[in-house]
């Protein structure tokens, strides 16, 4: 099946399941802003307990921070968030469409990368064990020829976004004759800046109403929080603050389902550290979130790190953790290096010393930062992308969730085999017994093949069977989603089976 299709079927999967819906549904919804049902907000509590706990339990020196959303003005001024948070817009004036201009240039990029993938598994299926793929890649001349556009048109677009030339941006996408995808015309107007702040008013107009902005970002909470935490936690550097929390951005192309979205919600954390010390703090916590993101076993090969083409105004290095969605590699995670850029623009603005005293070096310095910064939205939708299966039995088909059960929102469902005998009452003596340490569902409507297939649907790890012999000698039956297999267990074991597959420890160990 087409990934484009697969992802279609996945949007619905996760409206018909209660896990995302369209925001103010019944108004015919708001563009990019997006609702999580009942098993969509277990999903998303047990990500950010993933980060977190792996962020403030992993590491003694990383505290968390909870700041508000609103905050004084000026502190987007000092950011440079006022002046520098633009995306380049470019219209097609045919179907009046807006779209941003560095996204067109990306997507043909990956065309063409598409192209040179092409080749190369064809050839790896021709030629089965005895492929050299790297030999192949060095000599096959389509793929040189395409590589060698790939390379000229990535150069082009480096240069172009690093000089913040808006014209030649422009002039790429003529060049390249890439075509508005509603009308198939190539009538462009120019490219444009656009500020992707949201901003709001605070306090009556009477008194003079300030204007203010909602944060695109939680990272500058934490670096105005940055002395409050250090001087009242007594922090020595390097020490790490992180922030789970929502951010708004007036994004123009809003596509994709929850990958781009005007209010998301992100995880953050700044690591502050010595000067001349980030770079190696930037390896370490690459290698760190990337462990993060493999730890849940969606596969090595779906990963990869992306080098920006233009850093930040305030980056001397930056990497994208991207991960392989049905449309293709696309960024989940961010880490910058961020220098004491944001320190030292809130020093000047603020008026007030943000300082560190290392008494190591007997000496005062503003702390450099290195920040890992992945939306919690975006890795929902690889948690779900990389869950998703349509899988043919025997007799017939399911729709299967295979959510890792650590982070599953439903982790047993207890099922009497009929509605009577005694069998619902000794299944809701389970749950009683199970609820204060798993989240469980009772569920006795329908044939238990029905029920499965349920809970298969939502991705329940775990579905156990209550029937006649369990009056007998307190057994069950468990069956695992995964593998669909079956096995009696005693209840007073259950606790113990699925305590051992839902703990987090399993995650921590590989990280
Ligand atoms: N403090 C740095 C920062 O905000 P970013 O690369 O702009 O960096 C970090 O954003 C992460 O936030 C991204 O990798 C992505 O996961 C998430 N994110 C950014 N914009 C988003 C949007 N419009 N919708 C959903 N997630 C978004």
């Amino acid at each position: 099946m087409a990934q484009e299709d697969i992802f279609k079927k996945l949007v619905a999967h996760c409206k018909e399941y209660g896990y995302v819906f369209q925001s103010s549904e019944i108004y015919d919804g708001l563009g990019a802003v997006y609702d999580y049902g009942q098993y969509g907000v277990e999903l998303k509590n047990n990500i950010k307990k993933y980060w977190w706990d792996s962020m403030v339990l992993l590491h003694e020196n990383v505290v968390g921070i909870d700041s508000a959303i609103f905050m004084h003005p000026t502190i987007w001024k000092a950011s440079g968030h006022v002046d520098a948070f633009n995306d380049p817009l470019i219209d097609n004036k045919d179907s009046k469409k807006r779209y941003r201009a560095d996204v067109l240039i990306e997507e043909q990029l990956a065309k063409i990368e598409e192209k040179i993938n092409k080749e190369v598994d064809k050839a790896k299926k021709r030629f089965g064990d005895a492929f050299d793929e790297k030999q192949f890649r060095e000599t096959n001349q389509r793929v040189l020829d395409n590589q060698a556009k790939w390379d000229a048109l990535h150069n082009r677009f480096a240069q172009a976004l690093n000089d913040g030339n808006l014209d030649e941006l422009r002039q790429i996408i003529v060049d390249e004759e890439i075509a508005c995808p509603i009308s198939g015309t190539r009538n462009w107007t120019d490219v444009r800046q656009f500020n992707l702040m949201f901003a709001t008013e605070m306090g009556s107009t009477a008194d003079g109403a300030l204007k203010v902005y909602l944060r695109p970002e939680t990272a500058q909470g934490i670096f105005v929080n940055y002395l409050n935490v250090q001087k009242t936690g007594r922090m020595k550097i390097p020490f790490g603050i992180a922030q789970i929390g929502k951010a708004f951005r007036n994004e123009i192309v809003a596509r994709q389902f929850i990958f781009r979205m005007r209010e998301f919600e992100q995880m953050e954390m700044q690591f502050f550290v010595r000067p001349g010390s980030e770079l190696d703090w930037f390896e370490k916590w690459k290698e760190t979130r990337m462990k993060w993101h493999r730890a849940l076993g969606f596969g090595d090969e779906n990963y990869r790190f992306h080098e920006h083409e233009k850093l930040a105004h305030y980056a001397n290095a930056a990497v994208d953790v991207e991960y392989k969605f049905p449309f293709g590699f696309k960024e989940v995670e961010g880490i910058h290096s961020r220098t004491d850029f944001d320190l030292s623009q809130h020093e000047k603005f603020s008026g007030k010393k943000i300082r560190y005293f290392d008494p190591e070096l007997n000496e005062s310095y503003v702390p450099y930062v290195v920040e890992t910064s992945i939306g919690v939205d975006r890795m929902f939708l690889q948690v779900i992308s990389a869950s998703y299966c349509e899988e043919q039995l025997e007799k017939d088909s399911r729709v299967v969730l295979k959510i890792p059960a650590v982070l599953a929102p439903v982790k047993l469902a207890v099922m009497p085999l009929v509605k009577k005998d005694g069998l619902p009452e000794k299944a809701r003596e389970i749950i009683d017994n199970l609820k204060f340490d798993f989240n469980c569902q009772y569920d006795e409507k329908d044939s238990i093949g029905k029920r499965y297939r349920r809970q298969d649907a939502i991705g329940t790890p775990f579905c156990v069977t209550v029937d006649h012999q369990t009056a007998e000698d307190n057994s069950v039956t468990i069956r695992y989603r995964d593998t669909m297999e079956q096995e009696r267990v005693a209840i007073a074991d259950l606790g113990k089976i699925i305590g051992a597959q839902v703990s987090m420890k399993n995650l921590f160990g590989k990280i």
